[in-house]
């Protein structure tokens, strides 16, 4: 096992997959300098917080609600943009704690979620092929050879877009949006004519109900923070070490090396090399980590993972997020399930019902049926159900737009739809309505695996 020592750049000794290659590697490196002297996004009490809330979810007295972008975008960034998708969020939580009496965190793809890992190293078009589009962060999705060329300063405008985007999200979540009496206030308009708006309305009714009758018993909001604002948590996916590097500080006060560009990271399925970068990076800082588990991983490289990114078996350290496909689940995820439990490691087990479902409709747009993506959540829930773990998380690619990304959900959207609003810069997205279908839908099955592991 590695023993050797760590440092946040000890990465660049390991075998490096998905990065782009910059044509200027001394514009790259006074970019990564700058970046490095730049305030922290994130503060290491906060991502201490988040792990003691993790370690919650480990024992099933929580859930893990994490959503968001596939990938930020320049372009796509705006108040509205940020303020909908924390709103889908925030409903979501409310309608999984109210169905399943049980606290969730909650983490967004945001303030961050830029760098994409790509299939394929180049894109050709006609005659030309230029460098695949790896996110903004990196390159610009247009197809041509200017574009598509790497510049470094780009990670200083995503830097200034993740610090905008976490100051309005700060704003959001303790400034009275996220305030409990506003819970009627979060349903947006194309929500209301779907079937789970008036659910939703009932059950925002029985919330005010409450609220009333324990105000009338002295528990105020005065005298309960936790009605008034509520923790919202970062992640994205840890892809450009570079960035990662420069963000990366050793914390004063003995929290060690914090990756502080999010509260949370991820390695994606692309990148989960146990000799790679990336894991080499991740060993190091002190963040609560996830590790997408895709189809290829066997039990024994997911053992090698656990031990290399968790030594100590620290609670509320380490998230496995299984993105194995609605057709793969069944097949791939209980041999994990039993070797973790069998040796007794601490983890959260996640679901990301996205990845594992990506299809091409018949007019060449990649979309995911809703009913697919939400075979793959029962799935991984009857699973959990039947090893006695419990399913702890749920990891899903959403906006509170009103995109038209994926098909079906309540609004039955159809692929002839999905050409009006497809606005995702990289994978589809679920829209609020069948955000909220989703909730309402685990909220259900979340309380039967609770009971059972209670
Ligand atoms: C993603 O989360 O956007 C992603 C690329 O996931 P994965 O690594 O699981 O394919
Ligand atoms: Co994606």
């Amino acid at each position: 096992m590695t023993t050797k020592p760590w440092t946040h750049d000890s990465w660049r000794n390991f075998v490096l997959k998905q990065m782009p290659s910059y044509p200027d590697a001394a514009k790259l490196a006074e970019v990564e300098s700058s970046l490095a002297g730049m305030p922290p996004l994130v503060f290491t009490e906060e991502v201490v917080k988040l792990k003691k809330q993790l370690a919650l979810v480990e024992s099933g007295k929580a859930f893990l609600l994490q959503g968001g972008d596939c990938a930020e975008s320049f372009a796509e960034f705006s108040a509205n943009n940020i303020r909908n998708t924390f709103r889908v969020l925030l409903q979501m939580a409310v309608v999984l704690t109210y169905g399943a009496a049980c606290p969730v965190i909650k983490v967004g793809r945001l303030a961050g979620q830029f760098a994409k890992p790509r299939s394929s190293e180049t894109e050709t078009q006609a005659d030309q092929t230029l460098p695949a589009y790896r996110g903004d962060i990196v390159n610009d999705i247009n197809f041509s050879a200017e574009s598509r060329t790497p510049d470094p300063e780009r990670m200083l405008r995503a830097y200034s877009q993740a610090a905008a985007t976490l100051n309005l999200l700060r704003a959001l979540a303790s400034g009275g949006f996220a305030d409990l009496h506003q819970v009627h206030s979060w349903n947006v308009d194309f929500v209301k004519d779907s079937p789970q708006s008036a659910r939703y309305k009932q059950l925002a009714d029985q919330i005010a109900e409450a609220l009333a009758f324990m105000e009338a018993c002295g528990a105020t909001k005065q005298a309960n923070g936790a009605l008034s604002h509520v923790d919202f948590f970062t992640s994205h996916e840890a892809l450009l070490l570079g960035y990662e590097q420069a963000l990366t500080r050793n914390d004063e006060n003995g929290a060690g090396w914090v990756d502080t560009s999010a509260h949370m990271l991820w390695v994606g399925d692309r990148t989960r090399d146990p000799n790679g970068a990336h894991i080499e990076f991740l060993r190091g800082i002190n963040n609560p980590i996830a590790i997408k588990l895709g189809p290829s991983i066997s039990k024994d490289h997911l053992l090698r993972l656990i031990d290399i990114l968790n030594p100590d078996n620290e609670s509320g350290r380490l998230c496995l997020i299984s993105r194995m496909g609605a057709d793969k689940i069944e097949q791939q995820l209980p041999k994990l399930v039993r070797a973790v439990k069998a040796e007794q490691r601490h983890v959260i087990w996640s679901c990301d019902p996205m990845h594992g479902n990506t299809i091409k409709s018949a007019a060449g747009l990649k979309t995911r049926v809703f009913d697919q993506v939400l075979n793959e959540v029962k799935r991984f829930f009857s699973i959990h159900q039947a090893e006695g773990t419990y399913a702890g998380g749920i990891h899903l690619e959403l906006t509170g737009q009103a995109v038209t990304e994926c098909v079906g959900g309540s609004h039955d959207i159809t692929e002839q739809q999905l050409a009006d609003r497809y606005h995702s810069y990289c994978d589809p997205r679920l829209n609020a309505t069948q955000s909220l279908d989703m909730a309402f839908l685990i909220a259900d099955m979340l309380k039967g695996n609770r009971s059972n592991i209670g």
